[in-house]
């Protein structure tokens, strides 16, 4: 009988594109997730845009649905485009809904970003700003490895599969260095 503890993590992508580049990292992560973690994948693309007048109506049902999600999750994992220098209006938008009171189910969730940009920065603009957010919500983000996939358009296949060798690496170790961090901080 193994003693590895389960712990749950919820995967969330800034790209709602079919061919998405980080989506297709995000499933190389659950490819390579050490043995213990389960991830689900979260589907934004129904979240409308922020508006405080329908807020005042309570969450729309996409929205609840993702908290409930989030609050479900031992732990985040965020794929992170980066659009003109910071994270995506789609991403920032299901944060921004998710994060409105009461009981905002960010807070004290471990968790990791990992993202993919056509530019050689590898989409570290976005996830710095990305962090900044998560350290306003009191989220427990790991510092390292970083994962930034830069030329994204050379280091996937047709299939969506991650063909850099590099990026395969630093991505099994995010997720290993996840787990452990989960377990550290103190599963939900
Ligand atoms: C509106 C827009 C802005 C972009 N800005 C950047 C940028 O600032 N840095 C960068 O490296 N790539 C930028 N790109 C290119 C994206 O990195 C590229 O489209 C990438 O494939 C998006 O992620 P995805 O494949 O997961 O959809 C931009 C793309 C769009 C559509």
């Amino acid at each position: 009988m193994s003693d590895t503890k389960s712990i749950s993590v919820l995967g969330i992508c800034g790209s709602l594109r079919k061919g998405s580049f980080n989506m297709a990292a995000l499933n190389t992560a659950i490819e390579l997730k050490p043995a213990g973690m389960n991830v689900a994948v979260a589907d934004i693309s129904q979240i409308p845009l922020y508006n405080e007048d329908v807020y005042a109506q309570g969450f729309p049902p996409p929205v609840e649905t993702l908290r409930q999600q989030i609050k479900a999750a031992d732990a985040l994992l965020f794929a992170c485009p980066e659009y003109n220098y910071s994270m995506t209006g789609v991403l920032k938008n299901a944060i921004d809904w998710a994060s409105r009171p009461p009981d905002q189910p960010f807070a004290g969730k471990p968790c990791a970003i990992l993202g993919a940009a056509a530019g050689l920065a590898g989409s570290a603009r976005a996830q710095g700003d990305l962090r900044r957010s998560m350290v306003f919500l009191n989220m427990h983000p790991l510092n390292r490895p970083e994962v930034l996939i830069f030329q994204a358009h050379t280091k996937f296949d047709a299939n969506g599969k991650l063909t850099d060798d590099v990026a395969r690496g630093l991505i099994g170790e995010m997720m290993t260095a996840l787990y452990r961090w989960t377990l550290l901080i103190g599963a939900k």
